[in-house]
């Protein structure tokens, strides 16, 4: 007599597929990272440099979180080849406006997993999402927040003295932005 092993993969094949592709996308960031970290150690931006260090850490991390779930829900964890990050930047300015287009990027992409979570039912994915939905708003504030302090430095025109201090300021800038829902009138 044949018996059936009981599938216990509560993923559907194509939330598997796109949880293992997010899960690569994050490690992908995570080399982004470390590439534009270690670019802008050789340009004498040590503080920049850690804290894009810092940054490639926590892409890192969301790559586990995702490993952690889809083996959780029973699926299966496919590692591939990352692809290679992108070629240096060409300035200071030039690395965070792409800093900050690659999490634009990787916020479209965690929406599409939720959508697809959503359109299949499957709420514990969707609500699973929900962490990386928050996250985004976080990453893109973060990354914003480099933009607005690049700006203020002169941009493409930042001096050396600017940058010095951006530089400075940045060695010991916290992982995480202020979220908005933690706001309260008297603490705004
Ligand atoms: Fe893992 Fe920067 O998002």
């Amino acid at each position: 007599m044949k018996t059936k092993i009981m599938n216990t993969n509560r993923l559907s094949k194509t939330l598997e597929k796109a949880l293992n592709d997010q899960m690569t996308k994050e490690a992908h960031a995570a080399q982004i990272f470390l590439s534009y970290g270690a670019w802008a150690d050789s340009q004498g931006c040590g503080g920049i440099a850690n804290f894009l260090f810092r940054h490639s850490g926590e892409e890192r991390n969301h790559m586990m979180k995702l490993v952690e779930y889809i083996l959780k829900r029973g699926g299966k964890v496919t590692v591939t080849a990352i692809p290679a990050p992108p070629a240096d930047p060409k300035s200071i300015n030039d690395c965070f406006e792409k800093v900050f287009q690659h999490e634009v990027d990787n916020t479209t992409a965690i929406y599409a997993v939720a959508k697809m979570a959503h359109s299949e039912e499957d709420w514990a994915t969707w609500n699973f999402m929900q962490w990386f939905v928050k996250e985004q708003i976080e990453e893109e504030t973060l990354a914003m927040n480099l933009i607005d302090k690049i700006k203020i430095a002169g941009g493409e025109n930042a001096n050396s003295h600017s940058l010095y201090s951006l530089d400075r300021d940045l060695e010991k800038t916290p992982d995480d932005a202020e979220s908005a829902e933690d706001a309260t009138t008297e603490n705004p």
